[in-house]
């Protein structure tokens, strides 16, 4: 098993060193208990926008808010001491000028004690990364497949194909040039995440895009088997907890239905055993 024994925090710094070096370890993390997980054995708990699909029935990324994005950022980071801790920056929170990003961004981290935040776009958002991280805000980017695009792009098809791995790289040494600390590469054609991934000085973190990338990122509950939406090809699947879960609620339900539950265990006599015994007993 791989727990990290180090106790120092990971900044952007630290993984912005990792460049070509041990892969960076990422998981999205929307809750305490699961970023208690997380902290011990990922380098990089990200508090994705996904959580919007994931934790509330979303049906995309679209109509995730600020106040969501902050409400679980301060439950991830009760359960983190050494991960570095990301937060996405919501649709519509940074789009519109770089000083309502470089805003949001600082909202962002003052209510949730985040290390850095992330925010989609290439090209385009070059000139907002520039400004915000010259003004101390450190910025993971993420380009390929951008999910709050999701309308734009017409699906979730993959991106770098053919003639379209010249825009995602010039995408990738864009935002790496504005002073991103990593980007995410999001269902890139494997060559052309390969490919950017030699060309630009900052770790790529590939989901669904190459071995070779300088670390990888998966939706927890993806890994963990818990989502049941849908299950995308680059998705490994760890664990099936949505099966055990499942088959640990159908128990329950028949054990009430017959009152085989509670049994004399879990229920309490009139008189305590003893006046030390405590709340369990
Ligand atoms: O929102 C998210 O979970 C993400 C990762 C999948 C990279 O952006």
């Amino acid at each position: 098993m791989s727990v990290s024994t180090s106790t120092k925090a990971i900044t952007p710094s630290d993984i912005r060193a990792r460049k070509g070096g041990t892969p960076v370890v990422c998981l999205t993390a929307y809750t305490t208990p699961v970023a208690r997980l997380v902290d011990q054995h990922c380098d990089v708990a990200l508090v994705g926008d996904s959580v919007g699909m994931v934790v509330h029935g979303l049906p995309s990324t679209v109509g995730v808010t600020l106040e969501m994005m902050i409400m679980h950022g301060e439950a991830v980071r009760r359960g983190l001491d050494r991960a570095l801790m990301v937060v996405d920056m919501p649709f519509g929170s940074y789009e519109e000028s770089r000083e309502v990003a470089i805003r949001n961004a600082a909202t962002i981290m003052a209510r949730t004690g985040c290390a850095a935040v992330k925010l989609e776009g290439g090209e385009v958002m070059a000139d907002t990364i520039r400004f915000i991280t010259q003004r101390g805000i450190p910025v993971m980017a993420h380009v390929g497949l951008t999910p709050q695009s999701v309308n734009a792009f017409g699906g979730y098809k993959v991106q770098g194909r053919g003639e379209d791995a010249q825009r995602v790289t010039r995408d990738a040494r864009a935002v790496a040039e504005a002073g991103a600390f990593s980007v995410v590469l999001e269902k890139i054609a494997e060559p052309t995440a390969r490919a950017i991934t030699a060309a630009v000085d900052i770790p790529t973190i590939g989901i669904g895009a190459s071995v070779s990338c300088d670390g990888q990122i998966l939706v927890v509950d993806d890994m963990l088997g818990m989502f049941a939406g849908f299950r995308p090809k680059f998705v490994k699947r760890y664990a099936e907890f949505g099966d055990v879960a499942g088959s640990a609620i159908s128990t329950y339900a028949d054990e009430v239905r017959s009152r085989r539950f509670p049994d004399a265990s879990h229920v309490f006599a009139d008189v305590a055993p003893t006046e030390t015994a405590g709340v369990n007993a």
